[in-house]
């Protein structure tokens, strides 16, 4: 509770200082944003493949955003937060997705800097891969700022913005601790991406609150051989935990997801189905799974974890075909992102409330809270608080 009114309260502050800060740009900036919006719309309309929004002034553009894929409902919706942000803000700015490659990425970030981007939102396909990426910005001038993801093994990364990874870990495995009762329960593990430092933080918080009651019987791993081996350990090395997510990934794809479900389910007998569980990594392979478990005969019920409040999940949640997801508010991280290049653009040093060690260096952070939403907490989280609106689902009363 606490969390979330921290949440909230961090939210309008940034909102507040992001309003405030506009009002009083420089004439410089300000005078940006008239051809900006003009651009804008007239570039997205025949944007190029790559390109969501082009909003270059004779001058060059400010930001540059780089999103992993557009085939995830979840960065669609940050492009779209972003593009109405931005253009409120008055920067010049042009997003681009990398489509889930790297060499993608690295020739997105170089047309950035041949835009003359001052400031770089980058949130990666690969977040090792992407470290000379960042290298190169850092050698052209541009300050690169982190964006959900947690890019690692590189000093040139300057800031990062996102949210609790291992919260919403600790939120997942925490929702399927409590529904358990009893002994024996079957639980079916999935993770994401091996390229995402994310997935391992995901798993990390998720394995800390399943792991003691996988000790105490309370649930019997069916999936995974080597969560099995380690299951006595608690805190897992880098490599327990790269073996274990190396067996159970999807790599947040979908049809991955689909038929490594579909595999588990062969190869386990009826009596290791019944009333499942399943550890989902986020809400596009939660669906795809939720599918499977649902359509096989022997699994009686099952409980199905998420995350990104994607409106697909949140109507699977309505319709009682999953079971929780945790909302990370995509206003809330554009608002963050947004409001530290603002700092940067007006030279001022980036508000953070937090570090993480990428492996080369602490990284500033601006670390933002999560909220676990179910289908009693949908009409609070997701309606109430404006997040979607309800009339855009069926089944809400
Ligand atoms: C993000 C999730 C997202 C996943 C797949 C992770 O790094 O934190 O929100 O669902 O990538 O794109």
């Amino acid at each position: 509770m606490n969390k979330k009114i921290v949440g909230v309260v961090l939210a309008l502050v940034l909102i507040a200082s992001l309003l405030a800060g506009c009002a009083g740009q420089p004439a410089a900036s300000a005078s940006a944003s008239a051809p900006a919006a003009a651009t804008s719309a007239d570039a997205a309309k025949t944007a190029a493949a790559s390109s969501a929004a082009v909003t270059a002034s004779a001058s060059g553009i400010q930001v540059g955003i780089v999103l992993p894929t557009k085939d995830e409902p979840r960065w669609i919706q940050d492009e779209t937060r972003f593009k109405s942000i931005l253009d409120q803000a008055g920067f010049t700015y042009q997003i681009l997705f990398s489509q889930g490659s790297s060499a993608t990425e690295k020739t997105n970030v170089e047309t950035l800097i041949s835009k003359g981007i001052k400031v770089m939102i980058i949130c990666p396909q690969d977040t090792a891969a992407v470290a000379s990426t960042i290298d190169e910005a850092k050698k052209a001038g541009v300050i690169s700022i982190g964006y959900d993801r947690l890019i690692t093994g590189t000093d040139s990364l300057d800031y990062n913005v996102g949210f609790n990874s291992e919260s919403v870990g600790v939120a997942q495995g925490q929702y399927l601790v409590d529904k358990a009762t009893g002994t024996g329960n079957p639980l079916y593990l999935y993770a994401g991406a091996m390229s995402d430092e994310n997935a391992f933080v995901f798993f990390k918080g998720a394995w800390s609150v399943l792991q003691p009651k996988i000790v105490d019987g309370t649930f019997v791993i069916k999936n995974s051989s080597e969560a099995l081996k380690v299951k006595d350990t608690k805190d897992l090395t880098r490599e327990q935990m790269a073996a274990i997510i190396g067996q159970i990934t999807t790599n947040w794809d979908f049809n991955v997801a689909k038929s490594k479900a579909q595999a588990n389910l062969t190869a386990v007998k009826a009596a290791d189905k019944g009333n499942v569980f399943v550890l989902a990594p986020n809400d596009g392979t939660a669906r795809s799974i939720a599918d499977v478990f649902a359509a096989d005969k022997d699994v009686k019920s099952y409980v199905i974890t998420g995350q990104d409040a994607e409106k697909a999940s949140i109507q699977y949640i309505i319709d009682g075909k999953q079971s929780m997801t945790v909302l990370k508010d995509t206003r809330n991280l554009t608002t963050a992102a947004v409001e530290m290049a603002k700092q940067i653009l007006t030279g001022k040093t980036p508000e953070t409330n937090s570090t993480f060690n990428n492996g080369k260096k602490d990284v500033p952070m601006m670390q933002l809270a999560v909220v676990t939403v179910t289908e009693d907490s949908v009409k609070k989280d997701i309606f109430d608080s404006g997040y979607y609106v309800a009339t855009d689902f069926k089944g809400v009363n």
